[in-house]
């Protein structure tokens, strides 16, 4: 089976995860969050007491996640609850793990495992059309801007005060567009949506179009 994906990067909290699945259920695509892959890894080390800025203890730690199955485990597909992967404390310490460029190396190993088995698959991430797959069509970018992201992650998630999450969502974007290993940056051929003034609907119906249109 020929394997194609689309990819859809862009901020924390820019609307990429339901505008994602819904598109998966329009098309009948897989559809894979890759920041768990992150979070888990953030979430273990926390509970194990690792220090996330380790790279050599990070990397045994990772190896030890995906022991088993290397690639449902370290995605994060059993096991973990929404509640464990998205406290506040995992929302501090992601973007730490996720600057180290081994562990980058082993999660973008295993989403390119997951895809190959899959027709066609939406994957949603920070560099999924810049660096896990290049040749991604269609490649989208959402962004919004940082006040409007907080607005929407604390109707969702309901954890914290408007001030910490906002917090949270401008100290993630800044780490994750100046690390060195993969900065979020909007791929070249990447279709930018600013979602601030724009409803899910909207959104969706323009990712829609785009992905119909490359068949
Ligand atoms: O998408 P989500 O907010 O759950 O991602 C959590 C964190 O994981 C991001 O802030 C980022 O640091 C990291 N991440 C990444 N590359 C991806 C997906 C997520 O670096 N492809």
């Amino acid at each position: 089976v020929k394997s194609s994906v689309v990819s859809v990067d862009g901020p924390a909290a820019a609307g990429k995860t339901t505008t994602s699945l819904a598109v998966a259920e329009i098309f009948d695509m897989k559809y894979l969050e890759s920041g768990r892959a992150y979070r888990v890894l953030a979430y273990e080390a926390l509970r194990s007491g690792v220090d996330p800025t380790d790279p050599k203890k990070m990397v045994a730690l990772c190896s030890k996640i995906s022991r088993g199955d290397r690639v449902s485990e370290l995605l994060g597909l059993n096991r973990y609850t929404a509640g464990e992967l998205r406290s506040l404390a995992v929302g501090r310490t992601v973007s730490k793990v996720a600057g180290i460029a081994e562990l980058r190396r082993r999660v973008t190993n295993s989403v390119h495992i997951w895809a190959a088995g899959n027709r066609r698959s939406i994957v949603e991430g920070r560099d999924i059309g810049t660096v896990v797959f290049p040749t991604a069509v269609p490649k989208f970018y959402l962004t919004a801007s940082a006040e409007t992201r907080a607005r929407r992650r604390l109707a969702q998630e309901g954890s914290g005060s408007l001030k910490e999450v906002f917090e949270d969502v401008v100290r993630r974007d800044r780490a994750d567009t100046t690390r060195s290993a993969s900065p979020l940056v909007p791929a070249s051929d990447a279709i930018i949506i600013d979602t601030t003034e724009l409803s899910i609907e909207q959104v969706v119906d323009r990712m829609a179009e785009a992905c119909g249109a490359s068949g």
